[in-house]
Formats: C-alpha cells, sequence, structure tokens
C-alpha cells in the first residue's frame, strides 16, 4: 500500500520496532528499516532484514548508497518517516537539523510526515532540553506516539517506555489512512486545571484531572479529527496523534484556545479555569506573619463567553462547555449556555460520590438549545463518544 521508513534508534525498545514492522506489513504496507549505529547494538540488522525483506540501511557511506544518492530517493518516495524508538539524541538531531547520519538526512530531506516514538529514562523525558526539542518538532507538524509509564530498563518506575507496538502502528495506520467521521476537522480541546501563581512556591489551582477533557480528545483523534489539545497542569500521558499545547494559568489557555480557535470547526472547553488569580504575583516566597494574609484576586478572562462572542451570529466554531455544579446542575447549565453563547453544555453533579473530579466515571446532562438529554453514571470514555455524537450533529457540512 505504502512505502514506510522505519527509523529504529538505540534504545532498549528497539527489538519492539520488529513488532511494528510486522504490524505495518500487516496493513500491507513496505517497510524500509534504517539503523542507527546505536541501534545495532540492541537488535540485529538481520533481523529487520528477514522481516522486510530489504537491505537495511545503516549508513550513508555504504559503496553503491550515493549511486542514487538513497537518502534523496528514499526520500521522496516513503509515505511516512516513522521512528521507533527515537531516543534523545535522534530527537535533538532531528530539532536541531543535523544530519550527520543517514536517519537525520532523511528527516531533512523527506516532505512526507514524520511519526516518532520517544523512549528514554523519565529524567531524561523531562529533561528541558528534550521538552524543547520535542516542543519545536511538535510545532513543526512532527506527529509523537506518547511514550508509556512502567517500569524502565534502567530499573525506574516512570514515563518513557516506548508505547507499545500495537499503538504505534494503530498511529502510523492513522496518518497513513485517515478515516472517520471527523476527518478533515479541527478541534480544538482545552482541559485540565489552571495554577494560578501566588509567588514562585504556591498558587491556586483547583481538583481537575483532565480525565474528562483528554478522553474527548482522543475520540476525537480515533474520528480522525486534527486536534489541539491545550492541557493546564495534568499528570496524565496526552493521548498519541492529537498537538499537545501545555498551559498553567488562565491567561496562558485563553491566548493558546484563541490563537487556533478562528481555524477550527469546534472548540471543547472541558477545561477547569480558575475564575480569580492573584492581583499580582510576587517574586521569590511571601514569608509568614502573624496578621492574616490578605490576597487580592482579579476576574480571569472567560474563555468560553469570549469564543461565543467572537463568532458573532455565526455557527462556526461549534462551541461546547462543561458546568460543574453542586445545585441543580441542569438548570444552572442551561442558564451558562445562554450566557456564554455555547451549543452544547455537559453539567455535571460534582456532589454526587465517586464521580466527577478525578475519577473514571462521570454523570451529566447534556444541554443544547433544543432540549436536555441524560447520560447515567458511565466512563467518561463513553461520555466522550455521546458528547461528539451529538456535536458532529451541529457541524456545518464541508466544503471540499
Ligand atoms: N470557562 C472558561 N473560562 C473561565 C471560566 C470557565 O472558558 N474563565 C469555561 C469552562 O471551561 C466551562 C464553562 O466555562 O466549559 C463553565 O465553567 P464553570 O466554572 O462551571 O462556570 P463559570 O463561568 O466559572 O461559573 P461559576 O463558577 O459561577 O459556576
Amino acid at each position: 500500500m505504502a512505502l514506510v521508513a522505519l527509523g529504529v534508534t538505540g534504545g532498549i525498545g528497539a527489538y519492539k520496532a520488529v513488532e511494528v514492522a510486522r504490524g505495518l506489513q500487516k496493513h500491507g504496507h513496505d517497510v524500509a528499516a534504517i539503523m542507527t549505529r546505536s541501534a545495532r547494538r540492541f537488535v540485529g540488522e538481520i533481523t529487520f532484514e528477514a522481516i522486510t525483506r530489504r537491505r537495511v540501511i545503516t549508513s550513508q557511506w555504504r559503496p553503491g548508497a550515493n549511486a542514487d544518492i538513497e537518502h534523496i530517493s528514499l526520500a521522496s518516495d516513503i509515505a511516512l518517516l516513522l521512528v521507533a524508538p527515537a531516543t534523545a539524541g535522534a530527537i535533538g538531531r532531528f530539532a536541531g537539523g543535523i544530519a550527520d547520519d543517514f536517519l537525520s538526512a532523511l528527516y531533512l530531506a523527506t516532505r512526507a510526515p514524520v511519526l516518532m516514538a520517544p523512549a528514554m529514562n523519565t529524567n531524561m523525558l523531562e529533561h528541558p532540553a528534550v521538552r524543547a526539542n520535542l516542543a519545536t518538532l511538535g510545532a513543526r507538524g512532527v506527529q509523537f506516539v506518547e511514550p508509556g509509564a512502567g517500569y524502565l530498563a534502567c530499573g525506574w518506575i516512570g514515563k518513557g517506555r516506548l508505547a507499545e507496538p500495537d499503538e504505534i502502528v494503530e498511529a502510523a495506520q492513522r496518518v497513513l489512512q485517515p478515516s472517520g467521521s471527523l476527518l478533515g476537522r479541527l478541534i480544538v480541546v482545552a482541559a485540565g486545571p489552571t495554577y494560578e501563581d501566588i509567588d514562585d512556591v504556591r498558587y491556586i489551582g483547583n481538583r481537575s484531572s483532565g480525565k474528562m477533557g483528554y478522553a474527548v480528545a482522543a475520540e476525537a483523534v480515533r474520528r480522525g479529527a486534527r486536534v489541539i489539545l491545550v492541557s493546564g497542569p495534568s499528570s496524565l500521558t496526552p493521548p498519541s496523534g492529537a498537538e499537545l499545547i501545555r498551559v498553567r494559568s488562565a491567561a496562558q489557555m485563553h491566548t493558546a484556545v484563541l490563537r487556533h480557535a478562528l481555524d477550527a470547526d469546534m472548540v471543547v472547553m472541558a477545561a477547569a479555569v480558575a475564575d480569580y488569580t492573584p492581583e499580582r504575583r510576587t517574586a521569590g516566597k511571601i514569608e509568614k506573619a502573624d496578621a492574616p494574609l490578605e490576597l487580592a484576586l482579579v476576574r480571569t478572562p472567560d474563555i468560553l463567553a469570549d469564543l461565543g462572542r467572537a463568532r458573532g451570529g455565526g455557527s462556526a466554531p461549534v462551541l461546547i462547555g462543561f458546568a460543574a455544579e453542586s445545585g441543580d446542575p441542569a438548570e444552572r447549565g442551561r442558564q451558562k449556555l445562554l450566557r456564554k453563547g455555547a451549543d452544547l453544555m455537559i453539567a455535571n453533579d460534582i456532589s454526587a460520590e465517586g464521580l466527577g473530579f478525578d475519577s473514571d466515571l462521570n454523570a451529566a446532562t447534556l444541554i443544547s438549545r433544543d432540549g436536555t438529554e441524560a447520560f447515567p453514571a458511565g466512563l467518561k470514555t463513553a461520555l466522550a463518544a455521546v458528547i461528539l455524537d451529538r456535536a458532529e450533529a451541529l457541524l456545518a457540512p464541508q466544503t471540499t
């Protein structure tokens, strides 16, 4: 079906790349494996050669490789460049545009989409240098299959383990053969809490985990949408295929959402945005004193209401809000729907035991201008599907 360049770099997960190659072949794709020098310390090239039935590219200095300038000819033939596992080194070389081996030269030479599955030690993954490189690549349109959490080969428990081969193949399939009811749509999802800094140490936050918004983002990706996930601080692994923008405060979330909302078909405000922020942030740490501490708080911008105002009388983007209420959620949700100019409001009762905040479960009332619909207690992933079913019906037909 398609020719996929599978870049294998030197991480312990390199052995899993064999399964990735097989998975791609099962979907009918042809795989050209490229192994970096360090990858060959983990797996032999013969393994990939036997599986892919192609010569494995290990160096740009192999005699013959320059007769047709192999990295250039392969670059124009491939439908996808997939790197699994992608080490911090490979990510850094791609981000820096350093073409010092075949794979990094191929990255610069190809116009095919690029998908990377990072894998490394937790501290390496969280290092500002790696995070900056990932952000640079993300901004250039590189997509990622997020690493999982668990036991790492280095003995740590944490995030950094290469995603499972099935998940990587699925993500590749989404790039190679996009399909789904939201194909061609751009959906912005805001999720998680916001943190409003008081000083360099303290902040005002809330108990939102981000689970509901992340579930909506994952479902939208599954349906073929391009998804921009604007996330406040959350420990969740973002769904692969979504473009992640991390923010901290309500003001930052406001900027990020509004920047992308104009082009979006739908905005889902699942975030628990702080309504107030300290009037000023104190540098350093506020020292305690015997007198009570008074903190002046000012209102934050209301993102959903601003979106409602910005689209005026138009119908795009479709606007979906959430209303966490502790009394008569349906009625208060309906008022918020009208006040903020949204199309659909998902109201839930936060006083219900075991539901809502930080839980995998939720019960909600879906409120539109036409009426209400109850979603009895169920998984947030199931609620995400119902929300998108209803929201899809509100989308204007696509112009091609
Ligand atoms: N929201 C927003 N910007 C804010 C506050 C809330 O976009 N500054 C969005 C939320 O993401 C949610 C909806 O508005 O989709 C309702 O949020 P909620 O906190 O329930 O409503 P508030 O307007 O803050 O009303 P109140 O706190 O008085 O219930």
